[in-house]
């Protein structure tokens, strides 16, 4: 992904990346205090924020084929196993119950498979974010905090899930967080942010 002169005012906020380079297939950590604009950028990224001016390059990929997984998990009120397969249905995909046994044990959530969504812990919950993220395999996925605030187990499980995930079926991901370290060697590239800009 190319951005170039990406420019966003939102209230009193000003977000402007002269250019950023994602290399495709790499993970790269998006690295910022609060607000220095972290999720305004991937929200221009996923499309859902109209830049007021500068544009992003997707080199060839379909904005179908990127996911956000946004700061608070929005999970549909219904079984752990209807809200992984939402995202195929969207596309007319029909589920390979399968793959789909094999995301939940990967996730360690096999047990949960029919449990009402709502009623998980907040760690299983960022889990069954993240399997619905990445059952359609998209290309590019951007993860909003999703380790942050998380209980260790947790966090190692979905870090451990990225490198699986990665290792299965190469995508570009862009991890945003505000804390400084790189959790275990998992990314590639660290991109810095400060103030609506890039620091790199
Ligand atoms: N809808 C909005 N209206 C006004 N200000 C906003 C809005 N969304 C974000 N901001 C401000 O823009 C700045 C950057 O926000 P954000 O991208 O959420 O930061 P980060 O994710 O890096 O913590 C913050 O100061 C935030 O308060
Ligand atoms: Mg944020």
């Amino acid at each position: 992904m190319i951005i170039k002169g990406l420019e966003k005012t939102v209230g009193d906020f000003k977000l402007y990346i002269d250019e950023l380079y994602l290399e495709p297939g790499k993970i790269h950590g998006l690295v910022g205090h609060n607000g220095a604009g972290k999720s305004i950028l991937l929200k221009l990224m996923m499309g859902i924020m109209e830049p007021d001016a500068g544009s992003i390059d997707y080199e060839g990929l379909d904005i179908k084929e990127v996911t956000l997984m946004p700061q608070t998990p929005y999970l549909l009120h219904t079984s752990v196993y209807e809200n992984i397969v939402f995202p195929l249905k969207l596309r007319g995909i029909q589920p390979d119950e399968t793959e789909i046994d094999r995301l939940l044990e990967m996730a360690g959530l096999s047990e949960q498979k029919n449990q009402y969504a709502l009623s998980l812990s907040s760690g299983e919950k960022q889990k069954l974010s993240f399997l619905r993220a990445v059952v359609f395999k998209p290309k590019l996925i951007l993860m909003d905090e999703t380790l942050s605030n998380l209980d260790p187990e947790s966090e190692a499980a979905i870090i451990e899930m990225i490198k699986n995930t990665q290792a299965d079926q190469k995508a570009t991901w862009v991890i945003v967080s505000h804390q400084l370290e790189n959790k275990k060697g998992l990314c590639d590239e660290i991109h810095h942010m400060s103030k609506g800009a890039m620091m790199d």
